[in-house]
């Protein structure tokens, strides 16, 4: 049987926010796959935190052991605020989670859906009622409130799917690519309100996307994982500038990579190959190209051009131009880095890392 071990309506929604530390947390399930290696992760009271990788790689295995779906192989702990959560059911963990399919019930009204997790925990019904009218308000749906699911949109679902998860006052935030079933533009702007409703929340979230640009924008923190394990941990602005493995350089964004020996003057001085952002280097005319190379295509994104230049015995190079005047295809132009901005070697990445 559940309990009302919910926060009472006169205290504040984030009366203490809940730490998360998995240890030694992995998964092999019954037909052997192994979907997490042993991970340790630890998400500080209040964090947003983003779970990125490419598909099959155990952000949602991950994510559904902290809700309490799944159990950790043996001598994987879970633990919020230091006390051990591994083995408590997902009723009891105070946890709300949304998907990307809604999983919205078809028949109730939109009133009803949010209401349903208030009802189970037996809130009563003035209390419910004003709970379910806070949370239609914050997600922008209280004209909503009366329609069925079926009568909505893909983004309007997504947004009771929300006010459904927050309604119930969770400790923790469960996002599992949320956005992934919208069209951009509507992605665009859900994922600016999610951003300022988990800030104004000041809820502990774990938000999981295969999307790295969703990932750069809500995440105070990302982590980057490959094949069931973590590549990498940081601040979105050190993963994308200081990747720490080869995955993680070639999965966020796009990176070129250049023998050194084939860059004009740089030869004698750096080893091996220099890494660079396409954005990161700049289309010079005449003297001071480090590179020297044929546009092979040229495509036109609005705020930038992306050229894709060839040079003999190279791969192709990528860059970004924010100049007007048009690149023609088959025109040869020299490019020239910022030596300030060239990505730093990553370690040599981890063994057997395909995903
Ligand atoms: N219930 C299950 N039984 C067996 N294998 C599973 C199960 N759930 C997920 N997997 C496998 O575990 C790996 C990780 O899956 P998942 O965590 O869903 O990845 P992601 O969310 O990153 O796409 C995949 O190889 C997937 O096929
Ligand atoms: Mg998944």
């Amino acid at each position: 049987m559940m309990h009302n071990t919910l926060p009472e309506a006169s205290e504040p929604m984030t009366a203490e926010k809940t730490a998360i530390t998995l240890t030694d947390c992995g998964k092999t399930f019954a037909d052997g796959t192994r979907a997490l290696q042993p991970i340790d992760l630890a998400i500080a009271g209040g964090e947003t935190v983003v779970l990125l990788g490419p598909s099959g790689c155990g952000k949602t295995t991950l994510l559904r052991i902290v809700a309490g779906l799944e159990t950790p192989d043996a001598g994987g702990r879970v633990l919020f605020n230091g006390e051990d959560v591994t083995v408590r059911p997902i009723e009891r963990r105070e946890v709300g989670m949304v998907f990307q399919s809604y999983a919205l019930f078809p028949n109730m009204s939109v009133r009803q859906n949010v209401a349903y997790g208030l009802k189970v925990r037996r809130v009563p019904r003035e209390e419910l009622t004003r709970r379910v009218d806070d949370a239609l308000e914050m997600m922008q749906i209280a004209e909503l409130a009366e329609r069925r699911i079926g009568q909505l949109s893909g983004g309007q679902r997504q947004r009771v799917a929300l006010a459904r998860a927050i309604a119930v006052r969770p400790r923790i935030l469960l996002l599992d690519e949320p956005l992934t079933a919208l069209d951009a533009l509507l992605r665009d702007r859900l994922r600016v309100e999610i951003d300022s409703l988990l800030r104004g929340l000041g809820i502990t979230a774990v938000y999981v996307t295969h999307d790295q640009a969703e990932a750069m924008a809500l995440g105070d923190r990302v982590v980057v994982m490959s094949a069931g394990q973590i590549e990498q941990i940081g601040p979105p602005r050190d993963i994308y500038h200081a990747p720490a493995t080869d995955f993680v350089a070639d999965f966020i964004g796009t990176v070129n990579r250049v023998p050194a020996a084939a860059l004009a003057g740089w030869g004698d001085e750096v080893d091996g190959a220099v890494l660079f952002r396409p954005e990161d280097a700049e289309i010079v005319s005449g003297e001071g190209a480090h590179l020297r190379g044929r546009v092979a295509s040229s495509l036109f994104l609005g705020d930038r051009t992306r050229l894709v230049l060839e040079s003999d015995g190279l791969l192709p190079v990528v860059v970004d131009t924010r100049r007007r005047e048009t690149i023609r295809i088959g025109e040869e132009i020299g490019i020239r880095l910022k030596p300030g901005h060239l990505i730093p070697l990553p370690s040599a990445g981890r063994e057997g890392q395909t995903c």
